[in-house]
Order: structure tokens, then sequence, then C-alpha cells
């Protein structure tokens, strides 16, 4: 079978696949009023179609899997712990042989489902913690359950399965967090990364206001601790720097240093629309075809048309669009 490409040459092992555009979390960068409930939709390319049950995802997954031999499903959002049926939804990709199921959460949920995520195949998670004090995880998040998640990453490390911190970083917002972020990550032996914010959703026409690039990071860690960059790996969002003790840490610079030209990744929205990229909004829909592969095919194809060499933004918040 001919490899399925996109017009840049590139190839498709990574499938993010969002499970709700709904989530329990109203931080700053994804949702833009204070008063506004956290679990009410963003806009997402909806019109006339139903939310994916548990099987059209996995008979999507399988399809998808026999044209692009995928290596990693990721599980985003929205808030993916939110979905009903995750446990039996994991069990299924497990099923299809895809050899990395793996979750990007903010972290709320995880104490109390952590073994059973583990047990039905999991094998690592990105967790989003943006501060540390109280006030400040406050500020972004408009929640105060910090408690409940660094108790969700203690308890997540302790079973044993992969953790990575994601932290966004917005300028006098939490780049007072970095340090103190870092110690903590550094503390446990997690890794973690410090994410450029995306020109993306409410803050599309004013991102610059609040931009804190990875030059500016890394300034800041270096006024505390020695290091030296490491080489990036093939089609990974971050770049990691190594201190003189091993303890290595990462960037993902969407902005100022992206990494679309070896991205390998798609997205699947809980409407079972297929994008290729964040910054492109022509929804693929695949659930009105899945039991016909060729035309599964055909839509993957024109999906692929839409994949684009440079992040330039999306008006679409990530929850719209799955994380
Ligand atoms: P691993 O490297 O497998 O740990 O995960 P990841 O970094 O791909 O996933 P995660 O969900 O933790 O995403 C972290 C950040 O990577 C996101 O906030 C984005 O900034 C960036 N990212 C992930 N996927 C894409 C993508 O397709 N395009 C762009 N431009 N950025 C992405
Ligand atoms: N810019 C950068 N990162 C973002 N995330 C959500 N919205 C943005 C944005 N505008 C992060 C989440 C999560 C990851 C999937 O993306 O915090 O860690």
């Amino acid at each position: 079978m001919e490899p399925i490409v996109d017009k840049f040459g590139r190839s498709f092992k990574t499938l993010r696949v969002s499970l709700t555009n709904h989530c329990n979390l109203g931080c700053v960068y994804c949702v833009d009023d204070a008063a506004q409930p956290s679990d009410v939709p963003v806009i997402a390319q909806n019109s006339g179609l139903a939310p994916l049950s548990t099987s059209q995802y996995i008979k999507i997954i399988e399809q998808l899997h026999g044209m692009l031999g995928l290596e990693t499903i990721r599980l985003t959002g929205g808030e993916p712990t939110l979905y009903r049926e995750l446990i039996p939804l994991i069990e299924g990709i497990r099923a299809t042989g895809i050899p990395k199921i793996k979750m990007t959460t903010n972290g709320s949920m995880l104490s109390s489902k952590i073994e059973a995520l583990q047990q039905a195949g999991l094998t690592s998670m990105n967790v989003s913690l943006d501060a540390l004090d109280m006030q400040v995880y406050h500020k972004i998040s408009r929640r105060r359950n910090l408690t409940r998640i660094l108790d969700g990453i203690e308890k997540s490390v302790q079973a044993g399965i992969g953790v990575k911190i994601n932290c966004v970083i917005m300028k006098g917002l939490n780049d007072n967090q970095i340090l103190s972020l870092l110690q903590f990550a550094k503390e446990r032996n997690i890794a973690i990364r410090f994410l450029e914010l995306m020109q993306m959703g409410h803050l599309y026409g004013n991102f610059e206001d609040h931009f804190f690039s990875e030059r500016s990071i890394l300034q800041t860690i270096a006024r505390q601790f020695e290091f030296k960059k490491i080489s990036r790996e093939h089609a990974a969002t971050a770049k990691y720097y190594v201190m003189p003790d091993g303890y290595r840490f990462g960037v993902i610079s969407n902005e100022s240093d992206p990494f679309c030209n070896d991205c390998n990744r798609l997205r699947l929205d809980s409407y079972g629309n297929i994008f290729g990229c964040l910054s492109n909004n022509t929804a693929i829909n695949l659930s009105q075809c899945l039991d016909q592969p060729q035309e599964i095919q055909l839509r993957l194809q024109e999906a692929l048309t839409h994949k684009k060499m440079k992040f330039s933004g999306s008006k679409l918040s990530m929850l719209a669009i799955g994380g």
C-alpha cells in the first residue's frame, strides 16, 4: 500500500482525538469571559451533527489506523476526562493495536480515575499546570481546584504512568511562576514543558499583549539554572534543554520557532470532523461514511490538502478544534 502523505511529503502517525468541547476549567487563553459557564460549548463545526459515540470513535480510529499505520492516539478536549465512556473507549482503542494511547488533561479528575485509566491501557499523560501559586492559578483557570490537581499529579506519578507537565506562559500573568514550576517538576523528576501562547480563539487579535517568548522563558530560567540545548526529536512539539545533573525541561515555541516542517499529526473533533492542522478550520466529516472505507480515504486526503506548512493562528479556541 502506498503511504499516505501530504503535498509536503509529511506522513501521519499521531491522531489527536477530541472527546468533548466542554471543559470544567475556564482558562483565560481558551475562554474569553469570566462569567461564561465553561460547560457551554464554544463554537464548533457541528451544525446538524451529533457528538460521536464510543463505537463511532473506535470505527473511525480503526479505519484511519488501517490507512496510516498510527503509532499514537492522543485523547484531548475540551477536557477528555469529562467523556463518560472514557474507560471503554480506551479499551476499544487498545484493541485496535495502536501502541501508544496518551491523554492531555487539566488534571482535575485524575485522583479518582488514575487506576482505571492505567488498567484500561492509557500509556501516558500531559497535565496542564500553569501556576503553583493559588491566586495565580485561580486567575488563569478561574477555578479553585489547584490542590486537587496537584494531588492528581502526585497519584499519577506514584502509579508509574508517564506524566509531563504543560504550562502556557502569559506575560505579566504567570511568567513569575516559571522558576517555581520548574523546581516543582525537577524535585519530582517530572518532565515539564513551557508553552508559548498560541494565537488562537478570543486572543487571536491581541495575543502579542500576552505573548512571552521562548527567549524570555529561557532568560528567566537562566537566572537560576544552567542548561544547554539538545537536538529536537523528529516531529516533537518540544525542544529540550538539559541541566548539568541530567534533568531535562522543554519549550514548545509554536510562534517563535514552530515545528511544522515535520509535523506528523492529524485531529479528529468530537463530531467526527477531521482536521489536518490547528490553523485550518475546514471541517471534513467522517461520521457520515463510517462503513465506506474508500470514502473515508478520500475525505482524509481532502483534509490533508488543507494541512498547512506554517501555523498561522486560528479564531477558534483549542476547546472547539481539540487541543
Ligand atoms: P507529546 O510530545 O506526545 O508529549 O505531546 P504533544 O506536545 O504533541 O501534546 P500536548 O497535547 O501536550 O500539546 C502541547 C502543545 O503542543 C499544544 O499546546 C500546542 O502548543 C502544541 N501542539 C500539539 N499539536 C500541535 C499541532 O498539531 N500543531 C501545532 N502548531 N501545535 C501543536
Ligand atoms: N496557546 C498555547 N497553548 C494552549 N493550550 C490551550 N490553548 C492554548 C493557547 N492558545 C494548551 C493547554 C494544553 C495544551 C493542549 O494546549 O493548556 O496544555
